[in-house]
């Protein structure tokens, strides 16, 4: 299991009111001793103005100040080893700050030797921008720079400029930057936006979308859904640079390359594995995210998935993340304990959001505390109820900075005084606990972390029924994601974890009955 540490949000070590590395390294005694996770996944910690998060790098091989230094990387790094646990962290190769040398040079002339590692183009001949790409962020993807008369693109804000990943010495520097951490330890890298590394070299327009609905599962500017995003991403030869990424994390030995992917047809998603499973080792898909929470829903993205995957690959699968609402927001107290029963028992690797294992919800921030460059746009999406800081105990400051009144960067939720991991350790019916129970599952059962996968059709109990095996273990999950009582018929299981602390876990001979947004996983006895 992997967990996704969102870094400002998770352990607050030198007072500053902001998560940091030294903070994370506090925290390992309850990621790995409390929960048993098996690997992190921390969010960009390099020097940035922080318009998207971190998402903004200005140099790709220095840590933020106020994240720590090398010294302090280097020492996670051996804290995570020592433990058995591996470290993934994000790479950015879309695009960089505006600040970075390497744009600031690009934008000082039309003759500079790093012009040509951005994408600069000239006005159409009406002095419109190039064409009529829109940002997840809302308005053009182009910015006219005035001194050297053309538009360069951002496919997110004015401030991160795309890099131009056909000119090969781009290629090199980027390839650089993976050896850099290679050489420092990680163990591989969460890739920000694959899909859109390579565009339509001509640049054509996007048709307009027949369906304009924004996507209510996603945070996105509503100009998004205007068109229908072709030319802007997904170009094929974006292939050719996750075999050559792929190759150089391979030279390392046993690194791992995931990959963050947009929803997208099966298919599509499926060539990022590569032909001969060469590209990346886990793309990541958000179809459980952006599922109805409905078993039959549920149940046709369980198997579209299984049917697209190429033999010999391997899912990911992800509930919550820091670009979307919580899972306790989206599916309420009952529906977030389905959803970890899932989460930790479909077959693929779990990646779980920080926070998620407490059942926190998105926090409202006021306008003015807005910390995400995201919202600054009419109508603009903020995420930063989604990233607020995870409340450790009911001290002061919820336990999350070593100075109990800092001001934490975005507001704690309000409810910390009771959810907190303190509290919930000690609660048998709490979140955590079943977090926990769930995990330790996992870990004590083959046909869980490895095993095949087989749905059972939803009609025969409007339930996600599935069973996973491996050798002689058979397991059984049921989830009840609606609203009415249903029995499954299941022979003979030995009930092992139910979402519903009340329920007695015994043997059950016949038929488990289920409670409305109630999940039970049980072993097939023989
Ligand atoms: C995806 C990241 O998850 C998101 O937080 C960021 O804003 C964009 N990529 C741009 O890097």
């Amino acid at each position: 299991m992997i967990y996704h540490v969102y870094l400002p949000s998770f352990r607050d070590a030198d007072g500053d009111g902001v998560g940091d590395l030294a903070g994370v390294i506090e925290g390992l005694p309850y990621l790995h001793d409390v929960l048993g996770v098996d690997a992190l996944w921390i969010s960009p910690f390099f020097v940035s103005p922080w318009v998207d998060g971190g998402y903004d790098i200005a140099d790709h091989t220095a840590i933020e100040p106020r994240f720590g230094d090398l010294a302090t990387f280097d020492r996670l790094v051996g804290e995570l080893h020592r433990r058995g646990m591996r470290l993934v962290i994000d790479y950015v190769p879309n695009h960089t700050s505006d600040q970075h040398p390497w744009f600031v040079e690009s934008r000082s002339s039309r003759e500079s030797p790093k012009r040509d590692w951005y994408i600069w183009a000239d006005p159409r001949p009406d002095g419109g921008p190039p064409n009529n790409w829109v940002s997840e962020a809302g308005g053009s993807v182009w910015e006219w720079d005035e001194r050297t008369g053309q538009f360069y693109l951002h496919s997110h804000l004015v401030e991160q400029p795309d890099l131009n990943w056909r000119n090969p010495a781009v290629r090199a520097a980027m390839m650089d930057v993976m050896r850099f951490w290679l050489d420092r330890g990680v163990d591989g890298f969460r890739i920000d936006v694959v899909h859109m590394l390579m565009k339509d070299p001509e640049l054509r327009d996007n048709p307009p979308s027949p369906d304009t609905t924004p996507n209510p599962y996603d945070r996105q500017h509503p100009d998004f859904t205007t068109q229908l995003h072709i030319h802007d991403r997904r170009h094929p030869d974006l292939h050719t640079v996750l075999r050559e990424l792929r190759a150089l994390l391979d030279s390392y030995g046993d690194r791992v390359a995931i990959g963050e992917l947009e929803v997208m047809p099966w298919k599509d998603w499926a060539a990022f594995y590569g032909r001969s499973l060469d590209e990346l080792h886990l793309p990541m898909n958000f179809s459980l995210i952006e599922t109805p929470w409905s078993a039959g829903e549920i149940a046709t993205a369980l198997s579209s998935l299984e049917e697209a995957l190429p033999p010999g690959a391997w899912p990911v699968n992800n509930l919550g993340n820091h670009d979307r609402s919580r899972l306790a927001t989206r599916y309420g107290e009952a529906g977030a304990r389905t959803a970890a029963m899932l989460l930790l028992s479909a077959r693929g690797t779990p990646i779980l959001y920080y926070g998620d294992e407490i059942g926190m919800t998105d926090v409202d921030v006021p306008r003015e505390l807005m910390r995400d460059g995201f919202a600054r746009h009419e109508g603009g999406p903020s995420r930063d109820p989604n990233r607020t800081p995870l409340p450790w105990s009911p001290a002061p400051g919820a336990g999350f900075s070593s100075s109990p009144h800092a001001r934490t960067w975005l507001p704690l939720a309000p409810d910390w005084p009771s959810r907190n991991i303190e509290r919930q350790r000690h609660d048998p019916a709490s979140m955590l606990s079943l977090y926990r129970r769930l995990l330790s599952l996992r870990r004590a059962s083959p046909a869980l972390r490895a095993g095949a996968m087989r749905l059972h059709p939803v009609q025969e109990t409007g339930c996600v029924v599935y069973e996973r095996t491996l050798d002689d273990e058979r397991m059984l999950v049921a989830l009840n994601p609606g609203q009415a009582h249903r029995t499954v018929p299941v022979g003979r299981v030995e009930l092992m974890v139910s979402t519903r602390a009340e329920r007695a876990l015994t043997e059950q001979a016949s038929a488990i009955e289920l409670c409305p947004g109630e999940g039970v996983i049980g072993r097939v006895l023989a």
